[in-house]
């Protein structure tokens, strides 16, 4: 049974669970990924990436692990910026992995980041394995979010940090009515104009609002077992940044 009701957003409706359905809707649109990406994020993404590795510069982490890595981006910056001694990144979907690997081959980064297939609900390494672990826009798409988020909790040592990023819906009304006639009549028109499979774009909107947002995220991060969790908004409240002590 679901706890919460992002679990219960499925990219599609057929009778496949919603690890299955994310690794088909991401391995769909991998080749359009990266340029939806910057244009949907209006190149914000890049922007809440660094900030997010700005925080865990306090830490020095030398173990790192960005899960749901997708095509790599938060792996790469966090790689380029924390110079840790080992990164690696985990994904569902192979292609988007494929496109993660060209790009490390064409930056010379193939020796110092290793990307690899994985699910986040269900992590093959050992408890207390690194020193922080990162996600940007993968735990809405978490089959059980509480189970992805013990996860990471378990694979970091004591002191680690995790640093997550997802979208949210602003909260001041304004902000809202703008963020919904973008998200309801611009998103639309780039996926029809950049990608294969629309569905992915109307998945996105009714995921974010769906997703345990602020004081209810910081609670479940709370029970999945870190001690200390601050919250951060980026532009307008679109993006949340949980920055999270185990
Ligand atoms: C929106 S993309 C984000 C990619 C990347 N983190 C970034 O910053 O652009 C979400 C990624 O999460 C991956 N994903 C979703 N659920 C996952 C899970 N349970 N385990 C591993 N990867 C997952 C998807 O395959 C997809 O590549």
């Amino acid at each position: 049974m679901a706890d919460y009701k992002c679990e219960k957003v499925l990219p599609y409706d057929n009778q496949k669970g919603k690890t299955e359905q994310v690794e088909q809707m991401f391995d769909n649109i991998a080749g359009q990924y990266d340029p939806m990406n910057r244009l949907m994020s209006l190149g914000n993404d890049r922007t809440w990436r660094k900030k997010a590795i700005e925080a865990l510069k306090s830490i020095a982490p030398q173990r790192i692990l960005d899960v749901a890595t997708g095509t790599g981006d938060f792996a790469i910056a966090a790689q380029k910026e924390l110079k840790p001694q080992e990164m690696i990144g985990i994904d569902l979907s192979e292609k988007m992995l494929e496109v993660g690997k060209k790009k490390l081959q064409s930056l010379g980064l193939s020796d110092s980041i290793t990307l690899q297939k994985g699910d986040s609900t269900a992590l093959d390494f050992e408890e207390g394995r690194f020193d922080a672990v990162t996600v940007a826009f993968g735990v809405r798409n978490f089959e059980s979010l509480r189970k992805g988020l013990s996860e990471i909790n378990r694979v970091l040592r004591k002191g680690g940090a995790a640093a997550i990023l997802e979208l949210s819906e602003p909260t001041n009304p304004i902000y809202k009515l703008g963020y919904k006639i973008y998200t309801d009549c611009i998103i639309p028109i780039f996926a029809r104009l950049l990608s294969k499979d629309t569905r992915a774009y109307s998945y996105l909107p009714d995921s974010i609002e769906a997703f345990p947002e602020g004081e209810e995220m910081k609670k479940l991060l709370l029970e999945c077992g870190f001690s200390q969790v601050t919250i951060r908004q980026f532009t307008f409240g679109t993006c949340s940044f949980y920055y999270a002590i185990k």
